[in-house]
């Protein structure tokens, strides 16, 4: 009975997995589909604590999570935002220029909260596990977290959308972010009118998602093979 208990409990029903993919599939970069209402304290709390049960390298945690409300602040980083894309901006030339003057790539002041997540490149947790090698894992971990965070915002209906055209000295300046500690996300978080179902981005023109049989190798980079890649994307993910 005991061990009937233990395998039920290591298995996704098939109800559950299908929550995880439409988590997934259904988990958009949100910019334009804010709107005010409010966000219950204990929802956040549920989303950062699932960034908190993100993987981390040697278990470090390096991240550190500030949770923005206040008008003034949001409207100083707004303000670092314009800058920033107005440089941005101007990399770009002829219609791609235009495509991209068009674009709504930040929501600081319409999303009811903003986040910044950072990375402490100093936190003494882990001892250096794995590490020693690659240093730049605390930020990858602090990446995963970022992750967590976002699908279960999804599986919340809520909206995120992340803001990296800034000017990240700016940005550690307003929010006071010791040099020991790296930005890696600008996250700005609400209610949404309604999910996209394709990315902004490949709806407005920019770019299109891949086809992922040609980005696929088999055992050495080079080797695509695209039917043999195409017989496991056949799988049913119901
Ligand atoms: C590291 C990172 C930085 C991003 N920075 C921005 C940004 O500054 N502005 C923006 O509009 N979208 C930003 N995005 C969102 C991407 O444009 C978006 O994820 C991508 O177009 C795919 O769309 P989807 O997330 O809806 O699937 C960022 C995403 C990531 C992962």
């Amino acid at each position: 009975m005991k061990a009937i208990a233990r395998t039920d409990r290591s298995r996704f029903s098939p109800a559950e997995r299908r929550g995880v993919y439409r988590a997934i599939y259904e988990r958009r970069d949100i910019r334009s589909q804010f709107l005010s209402r409010p966000v219950a304290d204990r929802v956040l709390g549920r989303l950062l604590d699932a960034a908190h049960h993100g993987p981390s390298v040697g278990f470090m945690q390096p991240w550190d999570f500030i949770l923005i409300r206040d008008g003034a602040v949001r409207r100083s980083i707004h303000q670092c935002f314009l800058e920033a894309n107005r440089h941005a901006s101007e990399r770009y030339s002829g219609q791609r220029r235009t495509l991209y003057d068009s674009l709504k790539l930040a929501a600081i002041l319409e999303a009811p909260v903003n986040l910044c997540i950072t990375c402490d490149r100093e936190r003494p947790l882990g001892n250096g596990l794995g590490r020693q090698t690659d240093p730049t894992t605390d930020l990858y971990s602090t990446a995963c977290a970022i992750e967590n965070l976002w699908l279960a915002a999804r599986a919340e209906s809520l909206g995120v959308g992340w803001v990296s055209i800034l000017d990240f000295d700016r940005l550690r300046e307003l929010l006071a972010i010791p040099a020991r500690a790296v930005p890696v996300a600008y996250l700005c978080v609400g209610y949404v009118s309604s999910f996209p179902t394709s990315p902004m981005l490949e709806s407005a023109g920019w770019e299109r998602r891949q086809n992922l049989k040609r980005l696929i190798h088999f055992d050495r980079w080079g080797t695509l093979d695209e039917q043999r890649a195409a017989g496991m994307l056949a799988t049913d993910k119901s």
